[in-house]
């Protein structure tokens, strides 16, 4: 049977099926079971390279060597990209269609091994790549030495990393929309709510907890156009730079990209195998989202906290003291503010890497993916756990009501309404306001306790209209410039970004 351009597209299917199979994510079945591992010691020289060695590794030097413990979450993406390349050699004459059938043949059995969890770890064997290429020997026998023709460790893991990072943005996609979509749900149950909006953490206008919420609606949205732009870029297949020079066998780039899900391949062998911008532009992306998760993660905590009672937080979403029976504290939210460090952390540790290596691959760069699998697991809990409590929090409006009212939140508003109807020029309409709070600060009262004859004595252009602009609802209901708080803008708002969404 040969194996035809048409099968080897439908692999297509595989490198989209690959997209899923994070495995390693808490958040999918996929996790890979810790008790396959079993470290094997050798001796002897390394089969796959042993030719023109005497030894074997000394045993420290295969502990520092091997990864697979960490790129075994690869194994997907690598079953897939050797199902490509073979095809790929068999189409060009490179290998015999009989030999490519064997070979596809026995990375499907290995592929429903690993499915079931029977990866043997050897550490012999360094990583993902060694492993599933010396279980394929197993299998079928010296054919599978033909696989490794025309390419390298170098490009494989290139590719195989691209396929799981591009995955890895559309992970990230779909777990922003799902907050994003619990954000706008609050947002619109709660449009007219009104809360304090602050500056430096002091009241400074009423605002609609709606319009707060919608903010960061903005922000994940271009948390998200962040992780699509990056993925766009990473999307070119490296598979075929081979070492770093490309082959002098006639392979086809633009097949195995194609059945990979690429929209093409790279275009320089050596950028092919020696760049990782990829992985540090998902966690830039990464980083960003965490910078956001954790305003709101620090609201969230402020907010709960008893003198703002501005939330409470559901039992699901909150942990008791093991002494102080009354507690119920929210570590989710904490533990939110924290995780997002790492994310920089992360971006920091493999900028490091990066830097300053010389074209083309060096080892250092194995080290990539343990960050970046950190990384991922970490916002994949971050994002679950902020739509968990966006999605049940409890809004205490009368708190919020109550608060919003307080530290003469609507002085600018009398100012604007000195400026509008008694055409007094702004400066001076905040002066003037600036002595109507110290009034009402002197007897304790908000600005609408104030009377009229008081008002008028500050300054005689005050008339009794005032009245409509000092509650807060006036307030926000007079924010109708566009991107405003009031809440017709805010419905507005909302139904934009569900277009968008
Ligand atoms: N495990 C290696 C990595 O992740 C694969 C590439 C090894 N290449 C090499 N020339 N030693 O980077």
């Amino acid at each position: 049977m040969t194996i035809s351009r048409r099968d080897a597209l439908k692999l297509a299917a595989v490198g989209g099926a690959v997209g899923c199979g994070l495995g390693g994510n808490p958040l999918s079945a996929q996790t890979m079971s810790s008790d396959t591992a079993k470290p094997v010691g050798t001796a002897a020289a390394n089969s796959l390279w042993g030719g023109r060695f005497g030894a074997g590794p000394s045993a420290i030097m295969q502990q520092i060597n091997a990864s697979i413990g960490v790129d075994k979450r690869l194994w997907r993406q690598d079953i897939a990209g050797s199902r490509a390349h073979v095809a790929m050699l068999a189409r060009q004459g490179i290998v015999s269609a009989a030999d490519a059938d064997a070979i596809d043949k026995g990375l499907q059995q290995i592929a429903a091994e690993y499915e079931a969890g029977k990866l043997v770890e050897n550490l012999a064997l360094e990583d993902i790549h060694l492993h599933v290429e010396t279980r394929l020997k197993d299998i079928i026998g010296p054919a599978a030495g033909r696989l490794h023709t025309a390419r390298s460790r170098n490009d494989q893991v290139a590719v195989d990393f691209r396929l799981w990072v591009k995955a890895a943005c559309a992970e990230a996609d779909g777990a922003l929309k799902a907050l994003i979509a619990a954000l706008l749900k609050r947002a619109e149950e709660h449009a007219d709510t009104i809360m304090p909006g602050f500056t430096h953490l002091q009241v400074a206008q009423p605002v609609t907890l709606g319009h707060h919420l919608m903010a960061y609606v903005e922000m994940l949205g271009r948390d998200r156009s962040r992780f699509a732009d990056a993925a766009a870029r990473m999307d070119e297949c490296p598979l075929g730079a081979a070492a770093l020079a490309g082959t002098s066998f006639p392979i086809d780039r633009q097949m195995t990209a194609k059945a990979l899900g690429f929209a093409g391949p790279t275009r320089n062998s050596l950028d092919s195998v020696s760049d990782r911008d990829f992985a540090l532009e998902y966690l830039s992306a990464t980083h960003m989202t965490g910078l956001h998760l954790s305003r709101l993660a620090e609201e969230i905590i402020i907010w709960a906290s008893q003198p703002y009672g501005f939330i409470t937080l559901p039992d699901a979403w909150s942990t008791g003291s093991s002494i102080m029976p009354q507690k119920r504290n929210p570590d989710a939210a904490e533990l939110v503010r924290a995780k997002s460090g790492e994310f920089l952390a992360a971006f920091t540790r493999l900028s490091v890497v990066m830097k300053g290596l010389p074209l083309a691959y060096s080892k250092d760069m194995q080290d990539d993916k343990s960050t970046v699998f950190a990384a991922f697991d970490d916002l994949g809990l971050c994002l679950a756990s902020m739509t968990g409590m966006v999605e049940t929090i409890t809004f205490n409006k009368a708190k919020m009501r109550a608060a919003a009212n307080s530290g003469f939140s609507t002085a600018t508003d009398l100012a604007d309404w000195l400026v509008r109807v008694a055409g007094v020029p702004f400066r001076e309409a905040h002066e003037i306001t600036g002595k109507c709070v110290k009034a009402a600060e002197a007897r304790g009262s908000d600005l609408n306790g104030l009377t009229d004859a008081e008002l008028k004595a500050i300054d005689s252009r005050i008339t009794k209209a005032v009245r409509d602009v000092l509650s807060v609802e006036a307030s926000v209901a007079s924010r109708t410039s566009f991107g405003g708080t009031a809440p017709a803008n805010v419905r507005a708002a909302i139904a934009a970004a569900r277009a968008r969404l």
